[in-house]
């Protein structure tokens, strides 16, 4: 395999976790998730979005989080907008960082911000211009990438024209979403040559869902294709409440254990991540899919059986 020496990895959990979680987190309790995730050496989290309340009431205290977090030095903070409301207020309220959404299938763009994909390139246009006059850097996430709930396939010529469209009005990182984790490798390989090949200069992030357990072997080949840039989250919260069937994104700590597996660096303190999945474990009150807080690393040792021990040869 040839892989990198470094990836960089944006913990979504507080904002694509926690958006679908049926009970309302208190504030202090998603800013207590926030500072710890910083604290374990995330340089980047996605922490809230700036929707509308209604669309997603479990982010409507987004300004409170944000103006409550502990802001660490090396730490970007970003915030997923829909629109220019949404930027406006993101940009209000501190965000190092304005993550965009849209979809490329029509059906789940009409489902998740109620607009076509050309109304919603429109108003993407402008929260780039808002984000531009802030100097706030934007990364473009785009939905169903690899396939969506209600339309099946998603032809490669249409979400390349949904790039062409972000690129046009002026995006240079794009990120590509498997919404209900429906992409596998070979697909992922496919497409990233396909579009790393026609928009030389994009940053390109992988955002992966692991519904069908093919997330970390998607993102190794995002890896083998030069993509560096990738979005977890922790314990493996996650999933879209407009996209039936969505479950958690890859596990942030799962990830960092195999990235440090391979000697790929990411800059995170795996322990202290483990511990912040167990925080978060607390707070939702159930067990979450991530396997790592249960096995441990690779590097785990037990006891070695009494008997066992005493016939080992010398
Ligand atoms: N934040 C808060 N309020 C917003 C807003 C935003 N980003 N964007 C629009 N609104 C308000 C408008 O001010 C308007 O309020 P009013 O009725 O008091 O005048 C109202 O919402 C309707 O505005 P409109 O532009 O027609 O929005 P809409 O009803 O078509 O909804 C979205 C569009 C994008 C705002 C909404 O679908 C949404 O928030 N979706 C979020 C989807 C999401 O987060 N999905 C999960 C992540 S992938
Ligand atoms: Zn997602």
């Amino acid at each position: 395999m040839t892989l990198p020496a470094r990836a960089t990895i944006c913990e979504v959990g507080t904002r694509d976790g926690f958006q679908i979680e049926p009970d309302f987190i208190p504030t202090e309790l998603k800013v207590e998730v926030v500072n710890r995730l910083s604290d374990a050496g995330l340089s980047r989290i996605e922490v809230t979005s700036f929707v509308h309340p209604k669309a997603v009431p479990q982010l409507r205290d987004a300004e409170a989080v944000m103006a409550t977090i502990r802001r660490r030095p090396g730490t970007r903070y970003a915030a997923l907008v829909p629109n220019e409301k949404g930027a406006v207020r993101a940009v209000d309220a501190g965000v190092d960082a304005i993550h965009t959404v849209l979809s490329a299938s029509e059906s789940h763009n009409l489902a998740n911000v109620n607009m076509t994909i050309a109304e919603s390139l429109e108003k993407l246009a402008v929260v780039l211009r808002v984000a531009e006059r802030a100097r706030v850097p934007v990364a473009c996430g785009i939905s169903t990438s690899f396939g969506c709930p209600f339309e099946g396939d998603v032809p490669l010529d249409r979400l390349e024209r949904v790039v062409r469209g972000l690129v046009d009005a002026g995006a240079r990182a794009i990120g590509l979403a498997d919404t209900t984790g429906v992409a596998n490798p070979r697909q992922v390989g496919r497409v990233l040559e396909h579009l790393t090949a026609r928009f030389p200069g994009i940053e390109w992030t992988l955002h992966t869902h692991d519904t069908r357990a093919m997330a970390i072997p998607n993102i190794l080949a995002a890896l083998e294709r030069g993509v560096t840039n990738f979005d977890s989250s922790i314990g493996g919260l996650g999933g879209c409440p407009f996209a039936p069937g969505a479950s958690g994104n890859v596990c942030s700590e799962d990830l960092v254990h195999c990235f440090h597996a391979m000697g790929v660096e990411t800059g995170i303190d795996l322990e202290r991540l483990i511990a912040v999945s167990k925080r978060v474990q607390e707070i939702v009150g159930r067990a979450l899919p991530g396997q790592i807080v249960k096995a441990g690393p690779f590097t785990r040792r037990y006891p070695v059986p009494d008997g066992v021990a005493a016939r080992l040869p010398k």
